[in-house]
């Protein structure tokens, strides 16, 4: 993850080829409950905005995260992977009758598969990208986006060309300090 961008501009294209990386992602039953709200310019900042007030803002601790020069806010659709397991061919499966009925909400593990393509497809441009929790005010900033009630909020990824300059283009994070498990940390072959 980076978290220390230079305030280069991203052409439309680019941030168009980002997306339509997260739109070849897998999702069950092909629902593709995938939204995405492209913030540049004055419409990133204002998001800044309302996240960060002055006092909090020349405090905050990745300074150079507020010069990413493009935010994705993304959302997803539960209703539309109801709508899809009421389907015919996918009756069988009671997944139609709510998301109630969902012991694993696919909505939200399609948003993680679509996200990770992302930013897989902003790594391989030599870019930068960080994947944060969506800030507070949550409520104000959707109204003010317009987002339909009915999605879930997922997260915001920012991207652009990493700043050389900062330790904080890379692994950065307190968290990014904790070793990393591997294949036989996480394997239970067999049985648990
Ligand atoms: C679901 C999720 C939420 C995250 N939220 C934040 C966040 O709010 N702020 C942040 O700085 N990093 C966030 N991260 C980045 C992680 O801290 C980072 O991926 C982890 O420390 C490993 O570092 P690396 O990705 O650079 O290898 C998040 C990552 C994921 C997958």
């Amino acid at each position: 993850m980076c978290r220390a961008f230079l305030p280069t501009d991203i052409s439309d294209e680019l941030i168009d080829g980002v997306i339509d990386a997260a739109t070849q992602a897998p999702s069950a039953g092909h629902a593709q409950g995938l939204h995405v709200v492209v913030l540049v310019d004055e419409a990133r900042e204002k998001l800044w905005g309302r996240s960060l007030a002055p006092a909090r803002r020349s405090t905050f601790r990745w300074q150079g995260l507020l010069q990413a020069p493009v935010l994705l806010l993304i959302f997803t659709d539960p209703s539309s992977y109801v709508a899809r397991y009421a389907e015919a061919d996918k009756q069988h499966t009671d997944l139609g009758e709510g998301t109630q009925r969902w012991t694993t909400p696919f909505w939200t593990v399609d948003a993680g598969m679509a996200v990770m393509s992302m930013l897989l497809h902003i790594e391989s441009l030599d870019l930068g990208a960080l994947f944060f929790a969506f800030p507070e005010p949550i409520a104000e900033i959707r109204a003010a986006l317009g987002v339909p009630e009915h999605l879930e909020t997922i997260g915001i990824v920012a991207f652009g060309h990493p700043d050389p300059a900062s330790p904080d283009a890379r692994a950065a994070g307190r968290s990014a300090q904790r070793p990393r498990r591997g294949a036989s940390d996480v394997i239970h072959r067999g049985a648990w």
